[in-house]
């Protein structure tokens, strides 16, 4: 592989979906900005970004979910009351968002699928490469997966996308790679792409996770894409339109941890361990400890 293109700058974040799995509170309430106890989902992820140094951010959002691009304005009247109580530290607490990264917000009209979703951001990345972070699962900063997956892109030009290995009997529930090992450990030449297939016609136990590095000439082959699964323009018939016109696509097979929080289950999990991490939430660990026996 050799040094052929820049890092990517901007992220893509789309943000705009029904989540139908959340129901009925996303009627109201944006699933990317459940709270992780005080600080929702979506902040993890722009953190995410920042710290890959892709922190030139295009969110994607629809109709009822303003409040997503109010979370990251910012709040002269809340900073005025907070300081007249001398309430610096929650003063810190509401600014950290305005500062994470320079945020852009665009519509998707209709919740078209994921590729749809990443085509509205074709204006403000240009044909620049550019890193996606899907709005409802991150990553540990420490174990740097992003960072990892723009340098990768750096040098190969194509396309980057992330894997974890899962339990075979568990692929049907998402996309899963066929791959080629290549030198180095953790990276693999991707050959195929299925989404949610039978466990026996799996090519692997290696599913894709929610961040993607693309170049920017994915964006023409959004629009030339035809609605696929669910009738929803679909990001990876795009990406697999590209690879069988010789792009090259690798995979960083992930082995850090993975926040999910697009359903229900997932969501708790993450909650509940990330609060337990905490130290500023006295007697929380004790409970949790002494409710879990009650279970057995
Ligand atoms: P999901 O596949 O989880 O869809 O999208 P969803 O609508 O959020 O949730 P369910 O499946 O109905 O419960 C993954 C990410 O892609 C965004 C979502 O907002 C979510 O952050 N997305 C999805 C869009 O921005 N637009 C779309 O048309 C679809």
């Amino acid at each position: 592989m050799s040094e052929t293109s820049r890092r990517a700058t901007k992220a893509v974040i789309p943000a705009a979906g029904n989540a139908t799995r959340f129901l009925p509170v996303t009627k109201a309430v944006p699933k990317e900005l459940l709270p992780i106890v005080d600080k929702p989902v979506l902040q993890y992820i722009l953190e995410e970004a920042s710290a890959a140094g892709a922190d030139d951010i295009v969110l994607v959002t629809a109709r009822g979910k303003d409040s997503i691009v109010d979370y990251f304005d910012v709040r002269p009247d809340l900073e005025e009351a907070l300081a007249a109580k001398g309430k610096t530290d929650a003063i810190e607490a509401i600014k950290a968002p305005e500062r994470i990264a320079e945020i852009n917000a665009i519509r998707q009209g209709r919740a078209l699928g994921l590729g749809h979703a990443v085509g509205r951001a074709a204006a403000h990345v240009g044909d620049e490469p550019f890193a996606v972070l899907l709005g409802d699962e991150f990553c540990h900063l420490d174990d740097k997966l992003l960072p990892r997956m723009i340098d990768l892109q750096a040098e190969t030009g194509g396309i980057v996308l992330a894997l974890m290995e899962v339990p075979p009997e568990d692929v049907s529930r998402w996309g899963v790679a066929s791959v080629n090992p290549t030198d180095t450990a953790d990276v693999v030449e991707v050959t195929g792409l299925v989404e949610k297939p039978a466990v026996e016609d799996a090519p692997s136990n290696l599913i894709l996770i929610g961040r993607y590095v693309l170049p920017g000439a994915i964006f023409p082959v959004l629009d030339a894409t035809e609605p696929g699964r669910g009738g929803e323009i679909q990001l990876t018939d795009a990406m697999d339109t590209m690879r069988a016109n010789g792009t090259p696509v690798h995979g960083v097979v992930f082995r850090g941890r993975r926040y999910d929080t697009g359903q229900p289950t997932e969501y708790l999990q993450t909650l509940v361990k990330l609060a337990s991490e905490r130290d500023d939430l006295p007697g929380f660990n004790a409970w949790l400890r002494e409710f879990s026996a009650t279970l057995e």
